[in-house]
């Protein structure tokens, strides 16, 4: 029964199909999670799953799941899924592959009359990205109990519109309760997003755990005043102040190398005229590490920079508000992909995820793995963002294998 493979160019032209909604003109996506496109995207998911023979539900804070009943209803689905949600600059398949990878799996399931033990259900997680609406892996959080479904449904993008409002207007709030039940295994399948294996000329990485992550906000307070008549020794410019604490972040990830990661990726000046100083600043923080203890030095590191800013010349308000610790596997799920990257006969090798990825929540509550292939140059968040066919047909094939090990052929 594990001997059935997928079809690969069915699964291509499903990245495809899917990449035309928000498509960009360098071939990338930008579907923002709870636009119009958003919408789109998830309505053909769902039709999808519902031609291939799925009962769809939605919960509350919008992750949907697409059910195939099994042999034995009573026992805890296995599941599978991602995001549809992309970056303002995204690709086609960050994400995207996850989410069609599981449609690509019922799919074969259908084609081959396969009946499994255990129901088998594809989801689809409520901003993985984090993009409009921080932190990242909302759905997947509030579905493990990590973050609180008031919390987030109040949360405000940058031009004020509500989480929850947005999931409304939609038509994606759902009924079903956005908490945890039994799962009997959930995996991910993801591109890598990063070079190693493609440096390494491997198809599949099996992923033994996720980085751990800290998110800031950083407000940081001058004074406007008159960009040709104040003496530069009476200045209080924010911008300066944010451009040395960008530096430092940068000298932070790079002093905690191997592995650390530091990056300021949005930034709003007030009041951003050319002939004013700007007066606040207001920035993001991303630091990562896969080992605990560095991250938290590098936390130290950032906090105690950001101490020595505050003072006469400005303010500096440092909000933490989102930590996630590094998270290893289950090593059942570990070997069983494994073994279906043996079975096909795919070189691999374990890595661990560079990207927050919803698999990392659900890690808390259910056996949980993720399978990576590689993409081109390692490229991701960037509209040539790109795969090959025959990698994700590889991944998709390992998906099938542990999913079929798991629900029972
Ligand atoms: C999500 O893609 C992240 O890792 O930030
Ligand atoms: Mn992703
Ligand atoms: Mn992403």
């Amino acid at each position: 029964m594990k001997d059935v493979s997928v079809n690969g160019n069915r699964l291509w032209q499903s990245l495809m199909d899917m990449g035309r909604i928000g498509g960009t003109e360098k071939g990338g996506c930008c579907r923002l999670t709870l636009t119009h496109l958003d919408k789109e995207a998830r309505d053909l998911f769902v039709r999808w799953c519902e031609e291939a023979g799925c009962t769809v539900s939605v919960d509350e804070v919008g992750n949907i799941f697409a059910r195939r009943s099994g042999r034995n209803n009573d026992l805890p689905p296995i599941m599978t899924g991602s995001h549809l949600d992309t970056q303002p600059t995204g690709g086609k398949f960050d994400g995207v592959f996850g989410a069609l990878a599981g449609v690509e799996v019922l799919r074969t399931l259908q084609d081959h009359n396969i009946e499994t033990e255990a129901p088998v259900e594809m989801v689809v997680w409520t901003n993985e990205e984090g993009a409009r609406f921080a932190p990242a892996m909302m759905g997947s959080g509030v579905f493990a109990g990590r973050l609180s479904l008031e919390e987030i449904l109040a949360k405000v993008d940058v031009e004020g519109k509500i989480f929850g409002d947005e999931l409304k207007r939609i038509g994606y709030a759902g009924q079903l309760p956005a908490r945890a039940r039994p799962i009997g295994a959930f995996f991910e399948a993801h591109i890598e997003q990063g070079p190693y294996l493609e440096h390494e000329n491997k198809t599949i990485g099996v992923v033994t755990k996720g980085q751990g992550q800290r998110w800031y906000d950083i407000v940081i307070t001058g004074f406007e005043s008159h960009a040709g008549t104040t003496p530069m020794p009476l200045r209080r410019d924010a911008l300066v102040a944010a451009a040395r604490l960008i530096a430092q972040v940068e000298l932070i990830a790079r002093e905690n190398q191997p592995h650390a990661c530091g990056t300021v990726g949005f930034l709003q000046v007030h009041p951003n005229s050319r002939n004013t100083i700007p007066g606040k600043v207001t920035l993001s923080v991303d630091l990562r590490h896969p080992e605990d203890a560095i991250l938290s030095k590098m936390d130290e590191e950032l906090k105690t920079f950001c101490e020595k800013l505050n003072g006469d010349a400005w303010t500096v308000e440092v909000d933490p508000f989102w930590y996630y610790a590094p998270f290893p596997f289950d090593e059942e799920c570990i070997k069983v992909i494994r073994e279906g990257a043996q079975h096909h006969g795919y070189s691999h090798m374990d890595i661990f995820a560079g990207a927050g990825h919803d698999a990392c929540y659900i890690a808390d509550i259910a056996p949980t793995g993720m399978i990576f292939v590689p993409c081109e140059k390692g490229i991701s968040h960037n509209e040539i963002e790109s795969a090959k066919l025959s990698d994700l047909a590889a991944g998709c094939n390992v998906l099938l294998w542990a999913m079929l090990s798991r629900a029972g052929a």
